[in-house]
């Protein structure tokens, strides 16, 4: 699987918004929620912040729909012309997370129902179940309003199609969700025997002899058959996916030339398959919001933003929301100090994001998010972060020659929904298995030594890097085998650490020993897990230390590069290397810090010519964007030191340079 977008935006002719050649820079508006004179405040101050573009009408089904097939548009009229007049383009959202009182009322059987089967009720947001057929008409009516009344509105730049699917509503387990699993299922399988086979059901007698015994994964007494859990989240994924394409096949035919996107949650979304999305949207776009009392938040920001560029297949991306300063739904909301939400800003432009929006333009009075941030606070036009916001807008406006340039990574590391899908169910060798702990770990390593890191798919072209990192990537298909011994035999260098290869698609044990998808380029097997109990850690011959996890391998081909000197496989290999075709595999056994990974990762950039920044500028995030021969490259410095760069500039702790090199 991979992503292959177009140069140009399907429909429109041109790589970016039609009509656009700026970075795209504003944020949610909603201005239902405010009297109307506060409208032309609201555009007086987008004017001095340097807004162009907005998104609208997300949460407003109701006010645009106020009974089932009765239309009211006079005020999402009213609203469209103000900006247009004022030269701020619309990113028109589809109000279809937010279903109005009277389609709950009348259609309480299109209620989600949780995996305990308590059907979820209204006075919130999020949806109604993804196979529900009475949403699918609800949906297509008001979208197609919509287009019709506003699909050739000069204003309208973008589609901005419901709000980040997946979330809340995921798996549901009504009956119109069980009924459609089934059609799906008979679509995969073709026969029952090829399910039966696929599920391994003659474990624990669960072999099905009609359809229609079929039923969700809901709970039950003990662990459920985990090879049906991870194809209901498969289908949970399809079933998402098409309520999005339904909305977007409307929008396509009713407003064409206009680019439809959804906004994505790319690592804070477990429920949706987002490799199987990218090619959907016009545009990738995507949420990211820090977690406010982790330390190395700014790491976690650029893994987002390289996943982000890495599904819009390296095309500009828009960052369609972050906040301003605090969020509300955090145990501790902490503000962004000040200059943060400027670094925050300029990581995503670095990673190639040509459009920086938040949530909110005005802070709320009322509703769930109050306490929520906003480009415009509860505090006003002298608040600090307005101010703040007026300053990044006139940056961002500077930088549009930047737009459509493009970022280049070496390095990459394999990323797949369906393995974590897999790996997070029950009763698997040790609870300490976290890929995304694991992710992270490599991540920071490589952020730390100033590489730029793509994420690609295991079934993906990895022709074009040096280096692809397999943090505990434990379902690898038989496809993704070939394509990683591949991308190796040709001279590739492959990362892998424990836990990875383990199982194929349907999370069954790949054949013989493990890793079964990883032994012949490993030079290698695993004979036995070697789990660790909590906070054991072992000690290895290098003087490296390890944790969580040992395994008992068998060197077949492969050397030992480090070894444990205790522990529960005391003497045996730890660290291993292996020549493959022309390329080199290694395999790390234990569980490493980001810390201990700069020794253990040193031979592993040799072989890839993978090579890490200067210590002296550690702490200080470089990324570079090119095109046409111009490079804008950007430097943050996240240290508490300032730093001199090797052109000489020094950037002081906590500011930020974007330098242009027309070379
Ligand atoms: C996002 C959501 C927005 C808003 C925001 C608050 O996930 O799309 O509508 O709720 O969170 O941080």
């Amino acid at each position: 699987m991979t992503t292959t977008q177009p140069e140009t935006i399907p429909g429109t002719g041109s790589g970016w918004l039609p009509g656009t050649s700026t970075i795209a820079f504003g944020g949610d508006y909603n201005p239902e929620q405010w009297p109307r004179e506060v409208w032309d405040d609201d555009i007086r101050l987008m004017r001095e912040a340097g807004v162009n573009l907005v998104s609208i009408g997300i949460f407003s089904w109701v006010l645009l729909e106020p009974r089932e097939g009765e239309f009211d548009f006079a005020w999402l009229d009213e609203v469209i012309d103000l900006l247009h007049s004022a030269g701020i383009a619309v990113d028109l959202g589809t109000p279809t997370a937010s279903p109005p009182a009277w389609f709950w009322a009348k259609y309480p059987e299109a209620r989600p129902v949780t995996r305990d089967g308590v059907p979820l009720g209204f006075g919130s947001r999020g949806m109604a179940s993804p196979s529900s057929p009475a949403y699918a008409e609800a949906t297509t009516r008001i979208v197609t309003a919509l287009a019709e009344r506003y699909g050739s509105h000069p204003a309208v730049t973008l589609w901005h199609v419901h709000n980040e699917y997946g979330a809340p509503i995921s798996e549901s387990y009504d009956e119109a969700s069980v009924a459609a699993f089934r059609l799906w299922l008979a679509a995969r399988y073709t026969t029952l025997d090829a399910l039966n086979s696929a599920w391994g059901t003659t474990f624990w007698g669960q072999r099905y002899g009609a359809w229609s015994e079929i039923d969700a994964p809901r709970t039950a007494a003990t662990v459920v058959n985990p090879s049906q859990r991870l194809d209901f989240a498969r289908f949970t994924n399809h079933a998402l996916l098409e309520c999005f394409r339904r909305e977007r096949d409307i929008l396509h035919r009713l407003s064409p030339g206009i680019p439809v996107t959804t906004n994505f949650m790319a690592t804070n979304c477990p429920s949706v398959d987002y490799w199987t999305w990218a090619n959907e949207v016009d545009i990738v776009s995507n949420d990211h919001y820090l977690v406010a009392e982790r330390t190395d938040n700014h790491v976690l920001l650029a893994l987002d933003a390289d996943l982000t560029r890495s599904l819009a297949a390296g095309r500009p991306w828009i960052l369609m929301e972050h906040s301003t300063s605090a969020v509300n739904w955090q145990p501790r909301n902490l503000r962004k100090q000040p200059g943060e939400l400027r670094r925050n800003s300029l990581q995503h432009f670095a990673r190639g994001a040509d459009g920086i929006l938040f949530f909110q333009w005005r802070a709320s009075r009322y509703g769930a998010e109050k306490f929520h941030s906003a480009m415009l606070p509860h505090a006003g036009e002298t608040s600090r972060v307005f101010r703040e916001t007026v300053a990044l807008g006139a940056e961002l406006g500077a930088l549009a020659p930047a737009v459509g340039s493009r970022v280049h990574a070496s390095v990459a590391i394999l990323w797949d929904w369906e393995s974590f899908w897999a790996q997070d169910l029950e009763w698997r060798p040790s609870v300490e298995l976290a890929h995304r702990r694991q992710i992270e770990t490599f991540y920071t390593r490589l952020w730390e030594d100033g590489i730029t890191t793509d994420f690609v798919h295991p079934e993906a072209d990895l022709s074009t890097y040096d280096l692809v990192v397999a943090p505990s990537l434990y379902l690898i298909s038989t496809t993704a085998r070939t394509n990683i011994e591949a991308f190796v035999a040709a001279g590739g260098t492959f990362v892998s650490s424990y836990f990875t290869g383990i199982v194929d698609s349907h999370d069954t044990v790949h054949d013989g020993a493990m890793p079964g998808a990883l032994r012949d380029v490993l030079g290698l097997t695993v004979e036995e897990f070697g789990p660790l109990p909590q906070d054991t850690p072992v000690q290895l011959s290098s003087g490296a230390v390890g944790s969580r996890w040992t395994d008992a391998i068998l060197l077949q081909g492969a050397e030992s590069i480090d070894a444990y000197v205790d522990g529960p496989m005391a003497g045996g290999a730890a660290v291993t290397r292996n020549s493959f075709g022309a390329g080199h595999a290694w395999y790390l056994s234990t569980d490493f810090t980001a810390e201990q990974l700069a020794d253990v990762l040193v031979g592993a950039y040799a072989d890839a010519g993978v090579e890490a920044g200067p210590v002296a500028l550690r702490g200080v995030e470089r990324v570079s964007r090119r095109a046409d021969g111009v490079t804008f490259t950007t430097w943050i410095n996240h240290t508490d030191r300032d730093a001199t760069l090797p052109t000489g500039t020094v950037v002081t702790a906590g500011d930020a340079v974007v330098l242009r090199d027309d070379a």
